[in-house]
């Protein structure tokens, strides 16, 4: 797993657990604190282990394979769903984003945001963040740029490169993550939270 750092690691609840493995883990106000070195010295984690990941993994033949996942997809997305993309350059990522908008009834222009990082959309009366984080390289521009305001409960926010922000970014109910074959695509869909397997386990047929 790519966030997984083995310096920061310990044993919790039976489970393996990495500090960086935030994604695995929901933050529940009355569990109990756990005190852990890392290499950056004693962290208070106030987290639990709801469940191991739920995963399934899809087969996209081609473009438009990954256009009809994403209208499947836009019929099950609830408010405040953090959802990581992970995949190679060129691997779909912003291609499943626009086919997810354009499900969702939004007809204008959906572009990458490269450049701009995030571009912001209401559709269907959801709030949706697209940010592609590929050229994010200050933590300080975190705080700077409100982005940590855009994880606000409501909005839906789809993060490609969630890596280049790790240890900023609050953790993924869901991760799609590509692997590319010339035009096929395979899909991994994991679910870390109730709300994300909630989702996925209404994904129409
Ligand atoms: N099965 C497929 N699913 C999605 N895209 C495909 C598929 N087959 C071919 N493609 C092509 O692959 C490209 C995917 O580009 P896209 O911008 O979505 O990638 P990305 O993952 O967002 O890359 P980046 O990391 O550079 O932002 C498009 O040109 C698209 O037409
Ligand atoms: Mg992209």
């Amino acid at each position: 797993m790519a966030f997984r750092q083995p310096l920061q690691q310990m044993r919790f609840g039976g489970f393996k657990v990495g500090i960086a493995d935030a994604h695995r883990l929901k933050s529940e106000r009355s569990a109990p604190c756990l005190d852990a070195r890392g290499k950056r010295g004693v962290i208070r984690l106030r987290y639990s282990i709801l469940h191991e990941p739920n995963h399934s993994r899809i087969n996209l033949p081609d473009e438009a394979a990954t256009t009809a996942f994403a209208a499947r997809f836009a019929r099950v997305l609830l408010p405040g769903l953090v959802i990581y993309l992970r995949g190679n350059l060129g691997a779909g990522k912003t291609t499943l984003v626009r086919a997810l908008l354009q499900a969702l009834g939004y007809a204008g222009r959906v572009k990458s945001p490269t450049y701009t990082l995030v571009e912001r959309y209401e559709a269907d009366g959801l709030h949706l963040r697209h940010f592609d984080l590929y050229r994010f390289r200050d933590a300080e521009e975190w705080e700077g740029s409100g982005f940590r305001d855009e994880f606000d409960g409501r909005n839906i926010c789809l993060v490609e490169w969630p890596e280049q922000a790790a240890g900023l970014l609050p953790p993924a109910d869901i991760s799609l993550t590509f692997e590319m074959l010339q035009d096929e695509r395979e899909l991994m869909l994991h679910a870390y939270t109730d709300a994300g397997q909630k989702c996925l386990n209404a994904l129409p047929a």
